[in-house]
């Protein structure tokens, strides 16, 4: 397993567990971390071995944001060169396979964008979510204000941008920005069990599965739809979908490996 300096890795299974650990700067995510992150993401993409994937924090942080101390010499120029907050930032929309993540603490500013990124959001008590960049003379740079807005809608997403105010764990699974909240001593294994389940199941039904729900939030229903229909008969070329079903008649389960 590669080592980092901003993040740790570990395999459980057929699930990827990516650790952003940068504790004294409760996970803030600095240039270098971002690096990591999209280098073992697309590793862990890459890897026949590997199901799903799973990002997490520390207990009192799963991200408190970009870094503002790296953030706060940068002048237009040399943001815009370097393109910061760009392709580096978005390294996890270009996985394919589930990306799960799991947060407790503060999930702040690009914390809380990272999370809206991942394919689905599992939260222990103790999260905290928030777009707080109003408060630093800025505004959310990572899809902040359109993940959220879409997740929670106009009237909570703009009391959030505007007021910098956090939204605790039970607040954002009402408002369906997290899919699920466990206690925070159960947050990491739940979400173990929930990768591992996935990770056994067929990886092109998992692949298309993703890409259709993510096809939603891109067009309008009836491309959406027609999008679908092509994923779901194109299924029917694969083994996945004969081994899938045999076994469902056979009372047995399926072996999609
Ligand atoms: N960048 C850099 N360092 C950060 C950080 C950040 N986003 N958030 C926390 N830290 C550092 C603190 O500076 C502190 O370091 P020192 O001990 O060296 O001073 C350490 O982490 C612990 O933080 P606090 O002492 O502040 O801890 P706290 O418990 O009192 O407060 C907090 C926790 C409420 C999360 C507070 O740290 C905070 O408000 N952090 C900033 C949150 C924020 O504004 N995030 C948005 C960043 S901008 C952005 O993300 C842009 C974008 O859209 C991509």
């Amino acid at each position: 397993m590669p080592t980092y300096d901003n993040i740790l890795v570990e395999t459980h299974g057929r699930v990827g567990l990516i650790r952003l650990n940068r504790p004294a700067a409760l996970n803030a995510l600095c240039d270098a971390l971002v690096r990591e992150l999209g280098a073992q993401l697309q590793a862990f993409d890459a890897d026949k071995a590997i199901g799903a994937i799973v990002i997490t924090g520390s207990d009192r942080a799963f991200a408190a944001g970009a870094d503002i101390k790296e953030m706060h010499g940068r002048t237009n120029p040399d943001a815009m060169m370097e393109d910061f907050i760009g392709a580096n930032w978005e390294s996890v929309l270009k996985v394919k396979k589930p990306v799960i993540a799991a947060v407790a603490g503060f999930a702040l500013g690009g914390g809380c964008e990272l999370a809206m990124m991942c394919d689905m959001i599992f939260a222990a008590d103790t999260a905290k979510f928030g777009q707080p960049e109003i408060n630093l003379g800025v505004i959310p740079g990572a899809g902040g204000t359109q993940r959220l807005t879409r997740a929670v809608g106009k009237s909570k997403a703009m009391d959030m941008v505007l007021t910098a105010r956090m939204m605790d764990a039970a607040e954002a699974e009402r408002a369906n920005l997290v899919s699920r909240v466990f206690p925070a001593d159960q947050l990491l294994p739940e979400v173990l069990k929930i990768a591992a389940k996935i990770a056994d199941l067929s990886p092109v039904a998992v692949q298309f599965a993703k890409q259709a729900v993510n096809r939603a939030f891109e067009t309008t229903l009836a491309e959406g739809v027609r999008h679908e229909r092509a994923l779901f008969l194109s299924l029917f070329g694969t083994p996945h979908q004969k081994e899938g079903m045999a076994a469902f008649i056979e009372k047995r389960k399926p072996n999609f490996q």
